[in-house]
């Protein structure tokens, strides 16, 4: 018998929320993608340079338009002027990002604080690198950080502190004063960051998306990380990147040589053109999503669920203690997606320790208006 280095690890509640959605025929509200299509102009160009021969590897860090593309980004938005060849990385979605990250710095025996309910790839990461993961939970209801535990927390085997921010499953925000906190924390150790921040886009009601690219103490330690599946509607290109100061970049791309060598090469021309002709598509997002919050919570709002509008992300947490309190989150979304035709994510499978009697769903957002008004109108009717 194989004796198997994660154990614990069987299929996410993603792929099993998407199944069952699929096998009963209800909307699916659960993964986090979206139902309708990235600009046509994208697509059309990943066609285009299929056609015209852009179909061998790519170079290990990533097409250089593309990374040049990106540092215009970082530099417009962030203020910051990063080296597109030595502080940019491309890689095979952010997934793949965050795992060469620890990679790189982690070592047996070392701790990475990550804050619950987090995503799910961090833990297996961090194991796999021989290290062990702290969870501190995020202060309920706000999920927000509790200084004095990560205090607490921080030791001489401290080896990274993970961020994720607009926050997955939650919706919330980081701001600059939580960064500059943190910087006065870690002043002084041996530690890095792993700022996921996949969302940066999906920020609302004209709040503004407090990147580590930003602060000049943090980034120097920082691992930042984004994902243009989300930034572009198009979750299954898997295409993403790393930006790092350049000794922290070498370290990253080492691992990252061996586990992909590079991304697929027509994506990242393709994403480079689009980048190149539409600037203006990362301004419009926080609106385009704002938008479809509203929508879903306004029509929410009829529902005996209980909710404050996301931050940011395109995820809505519904508290459904009015409806069904003696069902706890896992069965209360099965039941939703079985008896009512809206498949959710429950919050429970973000933690190591979930906090008692908690009752809250996540429902994706990143759907069409028709599929937002259909799955309403079941959660109305509950
Ligand atoms: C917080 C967070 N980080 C990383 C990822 C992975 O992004 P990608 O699909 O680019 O690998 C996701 C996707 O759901 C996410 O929610």
């Amino acid at each position: 018998m194989i004796s198997s280095k994660l154990p614990d690890v069987g299929t996410t509640i993603f792929t099993t929320m998407s199944q069952l959605a699929a096998e009963t025929g209800a909307l699916n509200l659960s993964q986090g993608f979206p139902d309708f299509d990235g600009p046509d102009a994208l697509r059309e160009a990943v066609g285009r340079h299929v056609m015209s021969g852009h179909n061998q590897y790519a170079p290990m860090t990533g097409l250089p338009q593309l990374r040049e593309q990106i540092a215009g980004k970082v530099a417009r938005l962030y203020g910051r002027r990063v080296d597109a060849a030595t502080e940019v990385t491309v890689t095979p979605g952010a997934t793949q990002a965050i795992f060469c990250a620890i990679q790189a710095v982690v070592r047996p025996g070392d701790e990475v604080i990550v804050f619950d309910p987090c995503y799910d790839s961090y833990d297996p990461a961090v194991r796999l690198a021989g290290g062990a993961c702290i969870h501190l939970p995020l202060a309920l209801p706000d999920f927000a950080i509790d200084w004095q535990r990560l205090a607490d927390s921080i030791g001489p085997r401290t080896r990274m502190i993970v961020l994720n921010t607009p926050h997955n499953p939650s919706g919330a925000l980081i701001g600059t004063e939580d960064l500059d906190r943190l910087a006065a924390l870690v002043r002084g150790r041996d530690l890095y960051l792993l700022s996921d921040e996949v969302y940066e886009h999906l920020v609302f009601d004209g709040r503004e998306h407090a990147s580590v690219l930003r602060h000049e103490e943090l980034y120097q330690r920082a691992f930042v990380v984004s994902s243009f599946g989300k930034t572009y509607h198009v979750t299954g290109w898997k295409t993403g990147y790393v930006v790092a100061p350049a000794p922290l970049t070498a370290e990253l791309r080492k691992i990252h040589q061996y586990v992909s060598f590079t991304g697929v090469t027509p994506l990242q021309w393709a994403l480079a053109d689009y980048m190149l002709a539409h600037p203006e598509h990362v301004q419009e997002l926080p609106a385009f999503y704002q938008a479809k919050r509203d929508l879903f919570c306004d029509l929410l709002a009829g529902s005996r669920f209980a909710f404050t509008r996301a931050a940011g992300t395109y995820f809505q947490l519904a508290d459904y203690s009015a409806i069904r309190p003696e069902l706890d989150d896992v069965t209360m979304a099965e039941w939703l997606t079985r008896e009512h035709g809206v498949a959710a994510i429950p919050i429970s499978v973000f933690y190591q320790q979930p906090p008692e009697g908690l009752r809250l769903v996540r429902f994706c957002f990143a759907k069409r208006e028709e599929t937002l008004r259909e799955a309403a109108q079941r959660l109305c009717a509950i």
